[in-house]
């Protein structure tokens, strides 16, 4: 039987990883910051290296899906990585990364560190194997839920993106994961180029929430090099199946109801001061209809 440490496996995309590996019947470990009742469940903390030695030691692969994933020190990642990999020691299991399509391209400083932890990996010595992918569902929705607060829907002008279906990460994730080490593989994304001002707008009809599209300038170096399109698939990539479109339809509720996708901490902790009231922060960007409309 395989051993497989996820690290990030009780976040969006490690949490689906973790599930299927187990129903293909690997032993899974789950690295978490915090303890839990679910199985498999090893405490570690990537920025201290606290937990971890216990946390890797006999496994076969790790799928690492953890991220501090803050824009403001693009450096963690880096350093959490480097953490995990010293370890490793001086066992050799197989390293299975996830990264973000464009990191290369695109100047900003979360995917700075993106592109540094790659390096790391590929540098480490160790078997490893680096998936790129677009923007999963749950971000654009967050994005869309966070822009739409007020009066009017921010969108910025130019920018489009090709959402991918977490689940569908996940499948290629295992499927690497439980096969031989390839290094950088193809990127995967979602089947469509959707501009943000039309993500914004199938976003509020699936809430039935009603109000203008505003398309904002953006200025600065990484903006234009998600402007140029270097966030979407390029020759040789592959698409999922599932679109943004499909998403909402399984998460809206018949009264628009819309769950937030994340919990609003670390990179999210300038919008409202979520991270004081952890437990209130999830509720508050549920978004509901008004009782006006949903009167009507
Ligand atoms: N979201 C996207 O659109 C997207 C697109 C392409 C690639 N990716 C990449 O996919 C990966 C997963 O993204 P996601 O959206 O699934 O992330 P997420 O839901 O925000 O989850 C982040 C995970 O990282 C873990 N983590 C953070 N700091 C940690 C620490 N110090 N020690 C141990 N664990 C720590 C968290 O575990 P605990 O809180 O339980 O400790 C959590 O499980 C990231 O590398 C991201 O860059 C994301």
């Amino acid at each position: 039987m395989t051993t497989v440490l996820v690290t990030g496996g009780t976040g969006a995309l490690g949490r689906q990883v973790a599930a299927q590996l187990r129903e293909r019947g690997a032993d899974v470990r789950i690295l978490s910051r915090r303890a839990g009742g679910e199985p498999g469940r090893v405490q570690g903390d990537l920025n201290t290296g606290a937990g971890l030695a216990e946390a890797v030691a006999g496994v076969d692969v790790i799928v690492h899906c953890a991220s501090a994933s803050d824009w403001r020190r693009s450096e963690r990642d880096v350093i959490q990585t480097r953490n995990l990999l010293s370890a490793v020691g001086r066992a050799r299991p197989h390293i299975v990364y996830i990264s973000i399509v464009g990191v290369d391209r695109i100047r900003f400083p979360l995917y700075r560190g993106k592109v540094d932890t790659e390096r790391l990996i590929a540098a480490s010595g160790l078997p490893w194997t680096v998936l790129r992918a677009t923007q999963f569902h749950e971000l654009i929705l967050l994005f869309a839920m966070l822009l739409s607060k007020g009066p009017v829907a921010l969108t910025l002008r130019g920018f489009s993106f090709q959402p991918v279906d977490v689940g569908e990460v996940a499948d290629r994730m295992v499927d690497l994961a439980l096969g031989e080490p390839a290094g950088r593989v193809p990127d995967l994304g979602g089947p469509r180029v959707e501009s943000m001002a039309d993500l914004m707008r199938q976003y509020l009809t699936a809430a039935r929430r009603r109000k203008p599209v505003v398309r904002l300038p953006l200025f600065g170096k990484g903006a234009a090099d998600f402007r140029a399109g270097h966030n979407l698939l390029g020759p040789g990539a592959d698409r999922g199946k599932r679109t943004f479109a499909d998403y909402l339809r399984d998460h809206a509720a018949a009264d628009g109801t819309i769950a937030a996708p994340y919990e609003l901490r670390g990179r999210f902790q300038r919008y409202p001061r979520a991270s004081a009231r952890p437990a209130t922060a999830r509720k508050r960007f549920q978004q509901r209809p008004s009782r006006k409309r949903s009167a009507r």
